[in-house]
């Protein structure tokens, strides 16, 4: 597809006013984006486990306008509370999906948003904030077109989300969502996410995710910052290349359900994601001594068990913790005598992969 494909056309009956309300969730990457071209375009392809707790839900309330308005008329309700440090990141965000959606300024917008996770639990909402805003805003669209597929909508949905922020693309649908070219995966693109098209062995259909929150504050560098520094990064293209590599190795290793090569692409990634870091110029440093310390209690957990307990890390200290089903048992017991003492307060979320975005009001 192109992106001209996403442009409607001008001639939209649209409803008046209206509330929808959809639910997504987190996702959390195997193989890491980490660079970016124009346009939130990616610099390698990623593929992540959508989860199923973590989540935003977002009300959006819709009125129609006299008169088209200068720029974008909206109000943000962040769990019951106007929240204005937002509204510049809704703004960019409504300045880039305006030709896609070319009816946002007619209207006025009240959104309303709350998260699953505890407030500033160091959990980035911003993969689930914009997939689900982008499917609300997406479904005003679809209210005048009833032959709008499903296939469509959700290939948009994630095309708007992208331009919110690169990983609320692989928010929209589950369970493993492949975002961004590469040549050994059908009808991969850069412009959205796909589901993963190939054998998926059943071990993985259930996976779980124990975040374990090592630091609940601001992170000192954003992931925007971060994926700029990737642009005449020493290392990059080479990195680059082993996202291509490692996806490709991970379709055998998703087919046979081999634990071991899984454990060893996912951990690799989650490093060599803070290695670009470390290494960037200025470099910088995401992970805290409690994050390494729960890495070392793992690769020792794995030695003495035979278990296939693994971490992976996104733009943060916390670590993902992930395992199969048949081994929920005994890890959960290892969360809890050795790896809740490295966490904020004894703080971790019980996350498993999930389906992907719900409904929950219809126009
Ligand atoms: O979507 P962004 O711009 O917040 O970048 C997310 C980058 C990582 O979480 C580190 C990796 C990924 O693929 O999700």
């Amino acid at each position: 597809m192109v992106v001209s494909e996403f442009i409607p056309s001008t001639n939209l009956n649209l409803p008046n006013n209206g509330k929808i309300a959809w639910k997504s969730p987190s996702n959390i990457a195997l193989v890491k984006y980490w660079g970016k071209k124009e346009n939130q375009i990616p610099a390698n392809p990623s593929i992540s486990f959508t989860l199923d707790a973590c989540a935003t839900r977002t009300n959006l309330t819709f009125e129609k306008l006299s008169k088209p308005s200068q720029n974008f008329s909206f109000n943000l309700l962040f769990e019951g509370e106007p929240k204005p440090d937002f509204k510049p990141k809704i703004e960019t965000f409504f300045r880039r999906i305006e030709p896609y959606l070319p009816f946002l300024k007619d209207y006025h917008f009240t959104i309303e948003t709350t998260n699953s996770f505890p407030h500033s639990s160091g959990i980035a909402s911003s993969a689930s904030g914009m997939a689900a805003l982008s499917l609300c805003l997406l479904d005003i669209e679809r209210s005048s077109k009833s032959q709008m597929t499903v296939d469509f909508f959700n290939k948009k949905a994630s095309f708007l989300a992208r331009l919110g922020s690169g990983s609320a693309c692989r928010s929209i649908s589950g369970s493993l969502i492949q975002w961004g070219k590469n040549d050994h995966i059908q009808n991969s693109s850069d412009l959205f996410g796909v589901k993963y098209p190939y054998k998926m062995a059943p071990v993985f259909e259930n996976y779980h995710d124990t975040i374990l929150l090592v630091h609940k504050g601001q992170k000192t560098v954003s992931s925007t910052v971060g994926h700029g520094l990737m642009k005449g990064h020493p290392f990059a293209e080479k990195r680059f290349e082993q996202a291509h590599q490692n996806l490709n190795k991970l379709q055998t290793i998703f087919a046979e359900g081999n634990l071991d090569e899984f454990i060893e692409i996912v951990e690799s990634e989650a490093l060599t994601l803070h290695a670009m870091m470390m290494t960037s110029i200025p470099y910088f440093l995401l992970m805290k001594p409690e994050t390494l310390a729960i890495i070392e209690k793992i690769w020792n957990f794995r030695k003495k068990t035979g278990l296939h307990a693994c971490f992976t890390l996104d733009a943060g200290a916390n670590v993902h913790l992930l395992y199969p089903e048949a081994e929920k048992t005994e890890t959960i017991q290892f969360v809890k005598d050795e790896l809740v003492v490295h966490c904020e307060n004894g703080h971790y979320i019980c996350d498993r992969v999930g389906n992907g975005s719900k409904k929950l009001i219809s126009l």
